[in-house]
């Protein structure tokens, strides 16, 4: 059953401002939100200062749209409070009036999730039907997400929790598993008989952009590849799913998750951008990675021996988040020279733009049998697709869990990193613009080297 009304806590944060507000209009233009909205948030505000902030939100992201926009300041409510304060609920209830299905996005940090939780418990804001929405990240290790989730199943059960990896509201990301069950030409490939390596990167070419606190208590592990990494990794290796359900597809994708070995420390290099340690909120000895390459083992029929290699940082030369899977080389070269053949391999561009691409060998017209690298490619967007917070916030509505992290998964994505965090391996220097740590060339076996997307170049974001 749909939500009778949507509650966001944290609502005058950054998160409500540069996602949730932009989201919320998008639905309501959509006619997807008919139901009373109530910010909850301890800023000493009043409605009108949370209307005029959702108003400067939209004018900075992505554009107020005026009729959608007063639909949305006639739903919005205010709740002004300090969390652990039982009145602030009392009022929250107040608000829902009729509402008693309601969905609470808790844009907090997670310390607060806690009291939050139980408030709502108590003062009867999550009775049976009513759901949580909570943002990576689920934790900062094994056993603070074990932690939270035990604090959030002690008041909401599993099915009324939705973990949002935006990762997994992206089309692209979507599309992946879409592209290999929906045709038939990839799924004989798609083994260790014939991948050789596969590899994903996903390059940022601003930095910490203004949250280098947030960002201490991260790293690149932490913030990214623990997550949208591995979950982009368990979408382009799982096994189709036996039915065509939410609880089908994720349990594919947590059994993916928990054949991952544990990373060793020789599988993992840690970079650290020159200057990061002179950003606002950042300790001036500071030893986190704004860098990581990780190299991971699946141990599976089907992917035993592949390699699967990882990386992400932030002020590398370009913009871009990318896959490529290698197949082997041909058993013999027949035309080309051997250092000539680069291997067949499919690559799957995520962002910001977004394209499916086969690249193979063609022969070069004239008399000799040489060849060339082509690419089959489908440069694959649509006008008007839904930013992934719109996409996640309306399938929550609905109680549709299919593009939400689930607890197993999230556990066992922890169990993939927990040997190698904090400083379990040392962080080397890296100038920014360049591709992160010469180190990280030394994960690559068999030859070859990393792949290095096109994307877009830019500086810090606004
Ligand atoms: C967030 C991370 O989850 O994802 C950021 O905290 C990162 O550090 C961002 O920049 C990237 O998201 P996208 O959608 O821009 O690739």
């Amino acid at each position: 059953m749909t939500s009778d009304a949507l509650v966001f806590f944290g609502a005058t944060g950054d998160l409500a401002y540069k996602q949730i507000f932009p989201a919320l209009q998008a639905l309501v233009h959509d006619g997807k939100l008919d139901v009373p909205v109530v910010g909850v948030a301890k800023s000493g505000w009043t409605l009108e200062d949370l209307r005029e902030r959702a108003r400067r939100s939209l004018e900075e992201h992505g554009g107020v749209d005026e009729d959608a926009f007063r639909r949305l300041c006639e739903r919005l409510r205010y709740v002004d409070g300090d969390y652990g304060d039982p009145g602030t609920f009392d009022r929250l209830r107040g608000e829902l009036g009729a509402a008693r299905r309601p969905l609470h996005y808790l844009a907090i940090p997670p310390s607060l999730f806690g009291t939050v939780v139980e408030q709502l418990g108590r003062s009867g804001c999550a009775a049976k039907g009513a759901r949580v929405v909570v943002e990576k990240p689920f934790g900062r290790d094994l056993a603070s997400a074990q932690e939270l989730n035990r604090t959030l199943r002690s008041v909401f059960p599993e099915q009324a929790i939705f973990r949002i990896d935006h990762y997994l509201g992206k089309e692209a990301v979507e599309n992946l598993i879409y592209f290999r069950f929906a045709n038939s030409f990839l799924e004989p490939v798609w083994n260790r008989q014939h991948v050789k390596r596969v590899q994903i990167t996903m390059a940022e070419a601003f930095g910490v952009a203004g949250r280098g606190r947030f960002y201490e208590e991260a790293g690149a592990i932490r913030d990214v590849i623990q997550n949208h990494m591995l979950q982009v990794l368990a979408l382009l290796t799982m096994d189709a799913p036996v039915e065509r359900s939410a609880e089908a597809l994720r349990d594919e994708k947590a059994r993916l998750l928990k054949s991952i070995a544990p990373l060793r420390p020789a599988d993992v290099v840690r970079g650290q951008f020159r200057g990061y340690r002179d950003e606002p909120g950042v300790a001036s000895d500071s030893e986190v990675e704004t860098f990581a390459a990780v190299r991971l083992h699946v141990d599976s029929w089907r992917w035993a021996g592949v390699p699967f290699l990882i990386r992400a940082g932030k002020r590398l030369p370009t913009t871009a988040t990318e896959v490529l899977v290698e197949l082997h080389h041909p058993p013999q070269t027949v035309f080309d020279t051997p250092d000539d053949s680069a291997p067949n391999s499919f690559r799957f561009l995520l962002g910001p733009a977004v394209q499916l691409a086969l690249r193979a060998r063609a022969k070069l017209p004239g008399e000799r049998m040489v060849g060339e690298e082509v690419e089959l490619l489908a440069q694959h967007e649509h006008p008007g697709e839904m930013p992934p917070y719109e996409r996640l916030l309306g399938d929550a509505m609905r109680g549709d869990p299919t593009l939400f992290a689930r607890e197993d998964g999230v556990e066992a994505a922890w169990r993939v990193v927990e040997p190698v965090l904090g400083d379990a391996v040392p962080v080397h220097g890296y100038e920014p613009g360049s591709w992160g740590p010469s180190e990280a060339d030394r994960l690559i076996d068999g030859g070859g080297a990393w792949h290095a997307p096109r994307g877009v170049d830019s500086t810090d974001p606004a």
